[in-house]
């Protein structure tokens, strides 16, 4: 489906995240991750568990039911089922099939997310994630917060390419985070094999809108490197360095300040999408006055996205061919990338 060749939605070979580790506590919560349908819960020791959310016996929504302990009773005819998927009671009888079970999902508790895989559980390998130093979590001084978790009306792929093309910043967010050299000035682009990014260095340029208004700076021309880190399928880490220009009379090329955000985009079903947006600061910024400044920006990305879905939904089938211009190099290759991994799992599909 668009962008990508009829029949591929997303990779399912990949961690994803399901939530921000903080919100999964001692009950039941329901996503639905590439299409799988899941229940997630941190059992009475703090342990992460994700098991497929469809009970078995009728399809009831696993998520939708009691967790007792470390079991979960469905809410429909009160089979029973362990932290393992198996079953444990079924009420109407004596015997606890073993063949009556639900599958297990493998989870990795990492940075500020909980992370899922539902491909082959085979290849989930905790290390395909960027290390924490990598991610600017430790090693910087920045300290990581949770901000946003949004559950958007649009395929997944329309915020990846959101946050692949950051001259958007410039018109979408040109009253609070964006100015005009966002899109005038030239890339850096950077790719390996599941990773693409983008940075701009803008020199001597008016501080955006936003920061201005807040004070984050001392002063109104300031350089900043910034760009976006995407590591496929779905997270994007942001890059963000000021410092005081080479024309400041006091402090020439001075550092200011550096953070880092953190968008987490997870394919739901083929029209729905799960966006979880985070941060890394050092100790003096105001992390709620920050919260309430992004929350806007965030919601027009929302918006945007959402939009989009609308007009792709007029056709049935494929939207029109696109018009591609040079800030899409970074898209281009990123969805090249994740059309190639979901080729890669269709012809495996095939030989198995
Ligand atoms: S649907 Fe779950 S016990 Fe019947
Ligand atoms: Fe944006």
């Amino acid at each position: 489906m668009y962008p990508f060749r009829k029949g591929s939605f997303a990779p399912r070979n990949a961690w994803y995240v399901a939530t921000f580790s903080k919100d999964l506590g001692h009950e039941l919560m329901g996503r639905t991750i590439v299409n799988t349908p899941l229940v997630l819960y941190r059992t009475e020791a703090g342990e992460a568990v994700a098991l497929d959310g469809r009970c078995p016996h009728r399809h009831f929504p696993l998520a939708k039911s009691c967790l007792k302990g470390d079991t979960i009773v469905c809410g429909y005819h009160g089979i029973a089922f362990g932290p393992e998927g198996e079953c444990v009671d079924v009420p109407s009888q004596e015997h606890a099939p073993k063949a009556l079970r639900v599958p297990k999902y493998p989870v990795v508790e990492h940075g500020l997310w909980v992370w899922v895989w539902v491909g082959d559980p085979a290849k989930a390998d905790p290390a395909l994630l960027p290390s924490l130093t990598e991610l600017g979590l430790e090693g910087e001084g920045l300290t990581g917060h949770t901000m946003f978790f949004h559950e958007v009306a649009c395929r997944y792929q329309l915020l990846n390419d959101n946050l692949f093309d950051l001259s958007h910043l410039a018109f979408l967010h040109g009253t609070s985070i964006g100015t005009l050299e966002n899109a005038s000035t030239p890339e850096e682009l950077e790719k390996r094999p599941g990773f693409v990014s983008s940075m701009r260095h803008i020199r001597d340029a008016p501080c955006p809108p936003l920061m201005h208004k807040l004070g984050a700076y001392p002063t109104e021309r300031i350089d900043r490197s910034m760009g976006m880190a995407s590591y496929l399928p779905g997270l994007h880490c942001g890059i963000t360095r000021v410092s005081y220009p080479a024309s400041h009379p006091q402090a020439p090329g001075v550092h200011i300040s550096d953070n880092r955000v953190y968008h987490t985009i997870t394919p739901s079903t083929p029209r729905t999408s799960y966006y979880h947006f985070a941060v890394a600061v050092d100790g003096t910024v105001d992390v709620a006055q920050m919260a309430r400044s992004l929350a806007p920006v965030i919601d027009e990305d929302i918006f945007a996205s959402a939009e989009i879905e609308k007009m792709i939904d007029l056709w049935d089938g494929d939207p029109p061919p696109e018009l591609m211009v040079k800030s899409d190099q970074n898209a281009v290759e990123g969805r090249r990338m994740l059309q190639a991994m979901m080729d890669a799992e269709a012809a495996e599909r095939e030989t198995a």
